[in-house]
């Protein structure tokens, strides 16, 4: 039997799978969510004892396990590392669910005519994480695995990853592999297969102003007293000027320069704004002057206030000068920015920015380190075999806005660059309400898999 007809005929199976995958809420930033984030692991670690590893096992963290298993078939053959995450971000807000986030449905949308599956984690990451399970299962029954396999599937990447550099750290024999392939990111579309060379690196804040030791009445104190929420507007303010450029000092020292040949090619991607504005219903896209809207996403930094809060924000009116104002605050960084010196940056210029009638305090949350992964190594090669055997072209190189920031430390604890084979598309939603992926990339997906592990393995030849 072929990869494809196997596929085929147990595609029900591989969906209703996911679905079961689905339904277990494995929020690892909520603690609410610890019971199903653990069941989440040994879900994961069944499938793939039932998908034919060797074995498999839980490995504990400080925080959440790890899922490790292994099919070693022959040592002298070239080795697969599979990276994935079970761990899905919280489904916040629900109200703007049209469905239950833990009770998948099948639904059709504009960009997945033949369905696409909505719940929380659906794309990113257990539908394209199951994907590697599938193809691996579709091996084993079918033409034989021609390569060892090895999968470490994660729960905390959507809280930062911090306990998987210690064990990547610890295990590196264990780990021994010739290629890292993750399958975490976006593609252009099934009618225009890519694949990413490169991802951003973050830097996430907290900040925090306290004026007054309590809060005050409006009227009694209004006007002489600071507001701390109308100062952090004001700073806030202050972190960009007027051509989207970011004016914290230091902020661009090491921003890597690129060539213009490379912009030009990096904008022969196809873009269609009018219809970008469109799918976001916005009336003009905004960013950083003199880069395109590709730029402004692949290759220039940026930086971006995720939540504000303070005062009061209950129902009807209430005269109020608030006590403090809080603000969390990310910047995605490119190469060679250092997500450590920026935090530090950012900390000093915007302690700077602080008028002395408030108190001003930053936090650095989790970090993490861009990423470029190059295009003439074997591993690229075969993933653009591979896509041009299913998708029946070859794939363009993008670069991604989004971070996954242990590809940067698997290149260099490991000295293994990833190949970054995504599958999901932009419009998918992901860390949204509504988050999808549609059928037809999930079981393309699976069968591009099983083809770039047999290419890989001819490669190494
Ligand atoms: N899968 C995403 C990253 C991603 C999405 C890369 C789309 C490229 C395209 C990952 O799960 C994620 O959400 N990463 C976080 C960073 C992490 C440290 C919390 C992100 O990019 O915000
Ligand atoms: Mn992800
Ligand atoms: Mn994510």
């Amino acid at each position: 039997m072929t990869t494809k007809s196997y596929i085929e005929s147990n595609k029900d199976r591989f969906i209703n799978e996911l679905l079961d995958l689905l339904r277990i809420p494995s929020v690892s930033a909520d603690p609410k969510f610890k019971g199903d984030v653990l069941k989440t692991a040994e879900f994961v670690k069944d499938s793939l004892l039932k998908a034919g590893v060797d074995k498999a096992e839980i490995c504990p963290t400080a925080g959440y396990p790890i899922v490790y298993g292994e099919k070693i078939i022959d040592a002298s053959l070239p080795t697969v590392l599979v990276y994935g995450h079970y761990d899905v971000q919280p489904a916040d807000p629900y109200e703007l669910w049209d469905s239950l986030p833990f009770e998948p449905v099948i639904k059709q949308t504009e960009a997945h005519p033949q369905g696409a599956i909505f719940a929380r984690g659906a794309c990113d990451d257990k539908g394209q994480m199951y994907m590697h399970v599938k193809a691996f299962e579709t091996l084993i029954e079918t033409t034989g695995l021609p390569c060892n396999v090895k999968f470490m599937i994660e729960g905390e990447e959507e809280v930062g990853s911090e306990n998987l550099g210690i064990f990547v750290n610890e295990n590196k024999e264990k780990l021994k592999a010739d290629v890292i392939l993750i399958s975490d990111t976006s593609m252009i579309s099934l009618d225009t297969p890519s694949v990413t060379v490169g991802l951003r690196g973050l830097a996430y804040m907290e900040v925090e102003l306290i004026g007054p030791n309590r809060d005050l009445h409006s009227g009694t104190y209004g006007g002489a007293v600071a507001n701390p929420i109308n100062v952090l507007c004001e700073m806030i303010a202050k972190l960009k000027d007027e051509n989207g450029h970011i004016t914290i000092p230091g902020f661009y020292d090491k921003v890597e320069v690129l060539t213009s040949e490379y912009r030009e090619d990096l904008n022969k991607a196809p873009f269609d704004e009018v219809e970008y504005r469109k799918k976001l219903n916005i009336a003009a896209v905004a960013g950083e002057k003199g880069f395109t809207t590709i730029e402004r996403i692949g290759i220039r930094p940026t930086l971006d206030v995720n939540g504000i809060w303070g005062g009061y924000t209950g129902e009807g009116a209430k005269t109020v000068l608030p006590s403090k104002a809080n603000a969390k605050i990310s910047m995605r960084l490119v190469p060679n920015q250092d997500f450590k010196e920026i935090s530090q940056l950012f900390t000093e210029y915007f302690t700077s920015l602080a008028p002395v009638s408030v108190k001003v305090k930053v936090t650095a949350h989790h970090g993490g380190a861009p990423a470029v992964v190059p295009t003439d190594s074997v591993g690229y090669r075969a993933a653009s075999a591979a896509i041009e055997e299913t998708f029946g072209k070859s794939p363009i190189p993008t670069r991604d806005g989004g971070s996954i920031p242990i590809v940067s430390l698997f290149q260099k604890s490991l000295g293994l660059d990833a190949i970054l084979f995504g599958f999901g598309l932009d419009t998918d939603a992901i860390h949204s309400p509504n988050e999808h992926y549609g059928i037809q990339n999930y079981l393309k997906g699976i069968e591009t898999i099983t083809k770039f592990h047999e290419q890989f393995a001819k490669m190494n030849k």
